[in-house]
């Protein structure tokens, strides 16, 4: 339902930068010389770099020759163009995030799988920031794999278990990293130390998932099919951004700051971001009125209003009292980011 695969495609396990370590020791074949190279952008979250440079390292090779960067052009977001032309012949597989963590911009999936397809390349996806916001169509599209969190927009809670896609046409592939949680289920407790990989995903499986991890997930997404699917979510997700759009345009641009989310709906994903010389202060002190955004170094703010919970109206609250901070220099009671005390 979430990324739009079926089932047998699909895996909860481990944790995001895990499973991309599962991926890559899965997927990636050290032995193509001709093709070392794992390309990736220099905007995604530094653990997905930390994976692919290390695992890079454990296979032999050198990440400062073998792991590629998609340079932004503006230091927020990248163009497909940029992407598409940084897949050269010696690029065997891809890692890029569907959403950029701190911008939100969505990238064009399609376009991109497409792209790689066409070349040869093994494509993966980070959905850590689209996933239970946009919705996917994975498998149909043809990519070859995608990992992500459950614990933003699929409200399991910090550090739940993550998730895995593998397309069918990986799916007799041997797990580079393989455990007893791995083996066909009928096998499973048979304890033999011959690993006998179950069907599918469900192959990727390490060890034993945490069932107090997993509870508030199943909880959550029968919650998602009660509000219509994440299409549904997504519509009403578009609604309250273009609202908080609306408000930003007209009052809050006053103040210095500026949008580094591109407009165009299908270049979005679940939040916004404002670019503004105190967001480190601007943060803390909208948190103080109670509203609660996200504040990424070095100047940025990120507002994400929930589709399950936050209503239009409340839209409007957080940008008054954003409004209010600002007009009153509230945030000025709260030390610039880099002298505080941690
Ligand atoms: C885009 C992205 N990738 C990877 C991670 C790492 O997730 P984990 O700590 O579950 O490995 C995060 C965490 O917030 C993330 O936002």
């Amino acid at each position: 339902m979430m990324v739009g695969a079926t089932a047998g495609s699909v895996a909860l396990t481990g944790q995001t930068t895990v499973n991309l370590h599962q991926l890559l020791a899965t997927l990636y074949d050290a032995d193509d010389t001709d093709r070392p190279v794992i390309l990736a952008d220099a905007l995604n979250f530094a653990s997905d770099h930390h994976a692919i440079a290390s695992h890079l390292r454990l296979r032999g090779r050198d990440p400062r020759r073998t792991l590629r960067q998609v340079e932004s052009p503006d230091g927020h977001t990248l163009t497909t163009a940029d992407i598409i032309n940084a897949m050269t012949e010696d690029v065997q597989l891809v890692v890029l995030p569907s959403v950029l963590y701190v911008s939100g911009q969505l990238l064009d999936v399609a376009a991109i799988t497409t792209a790689a397809r066409a070349r040869h390349i093994i494509l993966g996806w980070d959905l850590s920031h689209s996933i239970g916001v946009v919705p996917h169509q994975l498998e149909e599209m043809g990519a070859d794999f995608a990992f992500w969190c459950n614990y933003k927009y699929l409200n399991a809670g910090p550090g739940a278990i993550g998730g895995l896609f593998l397309h069918p046409r990986h799916h007799e592939r041997a797990p580079g990293l393989a455990g007893w949680w791995g083996v066909e289920p009928a096998q499973r407790f048979k304890l033999d130390p011959t690993h006998v990989p179950a069907t599918g995903a469900a192959r990727l499986q390490v060890g034993t998932p945490s069932i107090l991890s997993l509870a508030p997930l199943a909880g959550s997404l029968d919650l998602f099919e009660q509000a219509g699917g994440v299409a549904a979510i997504r519509q009403r997700s578009l609604d309250l951004n273009q609202r908080l759009l609306q408000r930003i345009d007209a009052d809050l641009t006053p103040f210095g700051f500026r949008l580094i989310t591109p407009r165009p709906p299908e270049a979005r994903g679940g939040h916004l971001a404002l670019h503004h010389p105190a967001a480190g202060q601007i943060c803390p002190a909208l948190r103080d009125v109670g509203v609660i955004p996200d504040y990424r170094h070095p100047r940025v703010l990120r507002i994400a209003p929930n589709a399950f919970h936050t209503s239009p109206g409340e839209v409007d609250v957080a940008v008054d009292r954003l409004v209010a901070v600002m007009h009153t220099g509230a945030y000025q009671n709260w030390p610039p980011v880099g002298t505080a005390a941690p």
